[in-house]
């Protein structure tokens, strides 16, 4: 099976790694109800800053909530332990991701960017809830993290190769290993047992077209499509790329339809403006 060659060929190139620990503990102790506030407090809380991410991710503008959050526990009851979920895994990424070389560097941008825009997006047209947008758009190519992590030389040339012609991630990948950032972070968020749809938008963010209505979940469709929307945006702005791609033309882009969307030209300008600013603003938060 095609699934399984892929699997292997990946298990043979690279190194997945354990869900950081903490992340493990969090979620673990938010989906059990017989655990205690104070004890998620205190596993969160060993992690340096991370109390303070999720708090300012949780106090931004994307959750109209009346009060200010100010705690775990105030979290857990204002935004819901689904959301505090979402929001844990967000705030883990921190570390997750190494930002040591440029290129790490700039993959960490895209993907804070590609969340932000999600969260933009998912708010101002009421798609989903904007912890979930946040969640999917940031972890869309982590796969790309763990290649590069795992064959750092191989990855710098296919980083090249992508600038010097001109092509893509997901073909370069292909063409050189075999497999994409696509197939490794589906692979890892499925062994982390992660929410499935944010297996199925790392799998598909690049497939839009193979995507059948008819044989999918309309929720996973939405976030796909929200995904890859978030995502050609920040490509076309150069949100962690070297130059804008400006040729892409964002108004033809069939997320749109999937989404019921339609935008007129003026509108396409003001929401480029919008997310540029929220990009800015709320980017340190993660
Ligand atoms: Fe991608
Ligand atoms: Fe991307």
């Amino acid at each position: 099976m095609e699934d399984d060659r892929i699997r292997s060929l990946i298990d043979t190139s690279c190194t997945l790694p354990p869900m950081p620990m903490v992340t493990t503990k969090a979620l673990t102790l938010i989906n059990d109800p017989e655990s205690s506030l104070a004890e998620l407090e205190d596993v969160i809380g060993k992690d340096g800053n991370m109390v303070s991410r999720i708090l300012n991710i949780a106090n931004s503008s994307y959750y109209s909530t009346l009060e200010k959050i100010k705690s775990i526990r105030t979290a857990m009851s204002l935004i819901g332990y689904k959301a505090l979920g979402n929001l844990v895994i967000t705030a883990s990424m921190h570390k997750f991701y190494k930002k040591v070389s440029l290129l790490d560097k700039m993959l960490w941008e895209h993907s804070v960017g590609t969340a932000i825009t999600a969260a933009t997006l998912s708010r101002k047209f009421k798609l989903m809830n904007p912890d979930e947008a946040m969640v999917a758009g940031l972890l869309h190519d982590i796969g790309k993290t763990i290649i590069r992590q795992s064959k750092s030389k191989e990855y710098d040339k296919i980083a090249e190769k992508v600038y010097n012609d001109k092509s893509s991630y997901f073909m370069v990948e292909e063409e050189i290993l075999g497999f994409t950032h696509c197939d490794v972070g589906s692979y890892l968020v499925k062994k982390w047992n992660f929410p499935i749809e944010l297996g199925k938008v790392i799998h598909y963010h690049h497939k839009i077209d193979e995507i059948d209505p008819e044989r999918m979940d309309t929720a996973h469709i939405m976030i796909i499509a929200l995904v890859d929307l978030a995502n050609q945006i920040m490509h076309f702005l150069g949100i962690g790329y070297r130059e804008p791609e400006e040729d892409v033309d964002l108004s033809r882009l069939k997320s749109w339809q999937l989404l019921g969307i339609t935008l007129e030209d003026d509108d396409m300008e003001d929401l480029l403006e919008e997310i540029k600013a929220g990009v800015e603003e709320e980017k340190s938060k993660f």
